[in-house]
This record gives structure tokens, C-alpha cells and sequence, in this order.
């Protein structure tokens, strides 16, 4: 089945601990939290200490996507505040590949990103690697974009070669998920999806949650 994750990058920022909650109670497996440093992208958002603050809010998958310069350096940190997967993204500093290492020793799962003009094929290495590959559907640093068309293809290509390579990585899709977006996504092969605005502006979040699984 596939799984929600709503990103509180939507939600009422003046009440996370509340928001939290509320998107467990309408089913959502996991809480997309997105960090941003003003440097990878220009806002600044959430940090380990915000994450650390969440946990007792929350049982669901704390599933934190990296939009920095320098992942390494928020790595330890964010796992012992409580994120259970730590997504980088392929366009950061640093060794990859290290870092996906660093992730599992330190306890959480890894997983890689890449942005919608990245070609598909430079995740490639890394799938033996991961336990969920993230693909991007807008520019990242903002909520309330339109999902790029293209994504779809992409999509479709990466599940392809972790069929094909009898691999495990789940994929991820995030940004500008809607129904019928959510659909498109999960036609080419996605199991997790993120959504922000689509959710959090619902009317009644546990009714869109299964809207988006389809
Ligand atoms: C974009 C973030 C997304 C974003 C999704 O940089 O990574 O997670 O919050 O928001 P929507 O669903 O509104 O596109
Ligand atoms: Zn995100």
C-alpha cells in the first residue's frame, strides 16, 4: 500500500507539536520534515533541535530531507533527535556515499535525492546503498508548486532499475502531490508519497490521505 507523508512544511508552524499529531491521527505513516539552510535553497526552516522537540509528539517515521550545502554536519544530530530516515540530496557536498554509510552506522535508514533536472542515472550507484531513493517533482526550497510533468518518466525509470537489479529502495515523490499527481506517481511505481499544501489546506486531512493513496 502506499504510503503518506506530509510534509509539515505546510503546517502551523506556531503549533508543529499539535500539527504532528494531527497528521498521525489521519493515517500518515510518516512526517516529511524539510530542513533547509539558506544556502542549498534560500529559506531557512527546521533544525535538530525542532526535531528533537517533535519526537514525543509522535510514533510515525521521522522521515527528514536534507535541502544543505553540507549534510555531513547535520548528520549526528538529526538521527539523535529522532529522524529514522535522512534523505541528501546528490547535488550537496560532500561523499555520497560515505555519508549514506554514515546514516545506517549512526541508526537510521539512508536515503538519496535528486533534483527534476538531475539526470536519473547518477542515482544509479548509490541504489545498493539505500533504503529509499527521493524523487524531486519541483525545485526544491519552496510548498505550493506544480508538480513537473516530466517527473513521471523519471519515476518510471528508477523503479525500473531497482526491478531490474532486485533491489529494495522504496521511491519517494515529493512536490506538487495532489490527487491526481498522487496518481501519475504511484502509476510509475512510487510507495511513498509526500504532500504539503494538498494536505494541510484539506478540509479533513484523514479523507485526502486515502484520496492519495489512491
Ligand atoms: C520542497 C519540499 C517539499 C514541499 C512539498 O522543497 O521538499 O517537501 O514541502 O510541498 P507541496 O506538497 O506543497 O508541493
Ligand atoms: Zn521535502
Amino acid at each position: 500500500m502506499t504510503k503518506i507523508a506530509p510534509s509539515i512544511l505546510a503546517a502551523d508552524f506556531s503549533a508543529l507539536g499539535k500539527e504532528v499529531q494531527r497528521l498521525e491521527k489521519a493515517g500518515a505513516e510518516l512526517v516529511h520534515i524539510d530542513v533547509m539552510d539558506g544556502n542549498f535553497v534560500p529559506p531557512i526552516t527546521i533544525g535538530a533541535q525542532m526535531v528533537k522537540a517533535l519526537r514525543p509528539f509522535s510514533k510515525a517515521f521521522f522521515d527528514v530531507h536534507l535541502m544543505v550545502t553540507l549534510p555531513q554536519r547535520q548528520l549526528e544530530s538529526m538521527i539523535a533527535a529522532g529522524a529514522d530516515g535522512v534523505t541528501i540530496h546528490l547535488e550537496s557536498q560532500g561523499d555520497t556515499a560515505a555519508m549514506l554509510r554514515d546514516i545506517r552506522r549512526l541508526g537510521a535508514q539512508p536515503a538519496v535525492c535528486i533534483n527534476p533536472d538531475t539526470p536519473v542515472e547518477t542515482l544509479f550507484p548509490y541504489l545498493d546503498q539505500v533504503d529509499m531513493v527521493l524523487m524531486m517533482s519541483v525545485f526544491p526550497g519552496y510548498g505550493g508548486q506544480k508538480y513537473i510533468p516530466e517527473s513521471t518518466a523519471r519515476i518510471a525509470e528508477v523503479c525500473r532499475e531497482i526491478e531490474r537489479r532486485g533491489l529494495k529502495a522504496a521511491v519517494e515523490v515529493d512536490g506538487g502531490i495532489n490527487e491526481s499527481t498522487a496518481a501519475q506517481a504511484r502509476d510509475a511505481g512510487a510507495t511513498i508519497l509526500v504532500a504539503g499544501s494538498y494536505l494541510f489546506n484539506a478540509p479533513d486531512m484523514a479523507e485526502a490521505v486515502c484520496r492519495l493513496r489512491g
